[in-house]
């Protein structure tokens, strides 16, 4: 059985030409960088000796986010998968979406959901504490100090 996608019936958008040529690089530009995010993120945490799923627990994002490299690292991965997809899924509802207030709702839902994880997920990176743990001194021994 084969699935036929319907070709874009409704391109729409309120932004003008320049505008959406300036997204679409961006989507480019976000593609190509989170190829070499995402490898790296899955090389360091799954695939490089000694790691694989079962290590990763709090312990190793403690440490992870005791370096303010890896916050910056997985801050900029948050920030451009949540925008390139929510801006790839903004292209689609205007493309496919018939009906005005349907393509509005899914739009403005789509930006407050991506906004909402934006600011939700910088603040877990940037205000993790891992000295809640009472146990931490046993693997993180110099970064919480009583
Ligand atoms: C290795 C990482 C990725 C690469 C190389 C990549 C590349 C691209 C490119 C080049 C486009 C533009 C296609 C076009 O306009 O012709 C695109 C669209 C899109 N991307 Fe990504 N992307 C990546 C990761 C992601 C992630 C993590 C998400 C979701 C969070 C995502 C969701 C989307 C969506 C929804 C579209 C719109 C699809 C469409 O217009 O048909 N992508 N991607």
């Amino acid at each position: 059985m084969s699935v036929v996608i319907e070709q874009p019936n409704q391109p729409r958008s309120r932004k003008g030409a320049q505008w959406e040529k300036r997204a679409w690089i961006f989507m480019r530009v976000s593609g190509l960088l989170l190829i070499f995010l995402i490898l790296g993120h899955l090389m360091v945490n799954l695939v490089l000796p000694e790691r694989g799923v079962k290590s990763i627990d709090f312990a190793f994002v403690a440490g992870k986010w005791a370096s303010p490299f890896w916050q910056v690292y997985d801050g900029i991965m948050l920030w451009l998968a949540l925008i390139h997809g929510t801006n790839g899924m903004r292209t689609l509802v205007n493309d496919y979406s018939e009906r005005e207030w349907v393509r509005k709702t899914l739009n403005v839902s789509l930006w407050v959901v991506a906004i909402a994880l934006i600011i939700l997920g910088t603040l877990v990176i940037t205000t993790f504490d891992p000295c809640i743990d009472p146990d931490v001194e046993t693997y993180l021994p110099n970064v919480c100090k009583p």
